[in-house]
């Protein structure tokens, strides 16, 4: 049966149809022209980075994910360097490289990849790393969905999206989050069915929720400041009832 996803790579496939371009991309595009040496941690399939060299960014881009069927979907672009490892990973020297020269203007972490940094320990590792890893006067830009709003409660099956892939193949993809949600940390299922189905393929997934606070303390911590905050895509001011979290730190000296 074709329409049957039973793989990660099939469910890879799905990711850039449930997730295609929008203003947070074109958020992040901007910076990323601007800066020589770019590293997009949790890169998934590597849209962003396509997109950047594809606009004419001649500098260094490197993307960063610790799934092989995701990263598999972004190497079809041979002219950016693709690592397979974790967020913790963003300043080994292989990535960051090393002496003068080493390290990113740039490192972002889009499409909430940052969320999926479940425990304290994953957090902490990241940051600490993606600090690490940049150069001076470099930027850390990422965002996390606001907890306050708790986005979460509209993850239910009947808000089920129909979606179609270019080559044809059709799904119905509902979530349905499991409860309670305690400590931050909201579990869901992601389930892919349809007409012509064998049966329904369920993904399995967490998410981590930190507030503002929560946040600024772990980048406090990392050697992060936070330079710049936004609560959306259009760069409104963050206020409690903002869907997003949108950070740009700096380090501190
Ligand atoms: C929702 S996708 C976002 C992908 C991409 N940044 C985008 O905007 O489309 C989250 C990505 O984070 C990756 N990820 C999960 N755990 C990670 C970790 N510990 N370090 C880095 N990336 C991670 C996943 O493999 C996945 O590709």
């Amino acid at each position: 049966m074709a329409d049957h996803p039973t793989t990660e790579a099939d469910l890879a496939a799905w990711y850039d149809v449930l997730n295609p371009w929008g203003p947070d991309n074109d958020f992040y595009l901007a910076p990323v022209l601007a800066a020589d040496a770019v590293l997009d941690v949790g890169c998934g399939t590597g849209t962003l980075l396509h997109r950047a060299r594809e606009a004419g960014h001649t500098g260094r881009l490197a993307g960063l994910d610790p799934s092989p069927a995701m990263l598999d979907r972004a190497r079809r672009r041979a002219d950016i360097e693709w690592f397979l490892a974790d967020a913790g990973s963003a300043n080994a020297p292989a990535v960051a490289g090393t002496g003068p020269g080493a390290g990113f203007d740039l490192v972002v972490m889009t499409g909430h990849a940052f969320q999926c940094l479940t425990a304290d320990a994953d957090v902490d590792a990241a940051l600490a790393a993606i600090r690490a890893a940049l150069r001076d006067g470099g930027r850390f830009a990422f965002e996390t969905r606001n907890p306050l709003v708790r986005p979460w409660e509209r993850w239910t099956p009947d808000r089920a999206v129909a979606v179609t892939r270019p080559d044809g193949r059709r799904a119905r993809v509902a979530h349905r989050v499991e409860l309670p949600v305690e400590g931050g940390l909201v579990r869901f299922t992601e389930t892919f069915d349809g007409p012509g189905w064998r049966a329904p393929v369920v993904s399995r997934a967490a998410l981590r929720f930190l507030d503002a606070a929560a946040l600024d303390a772990r980048l406090a911590a990392a050697g992060l400041a936070v330079e710049a905050r936004y609560g959306d895509w259009d760069r409104r001011p963050f206020a409690p009832d903002s869907p997003e979290i949108i950070t740009v730190a700096r380090p501190l000296p």
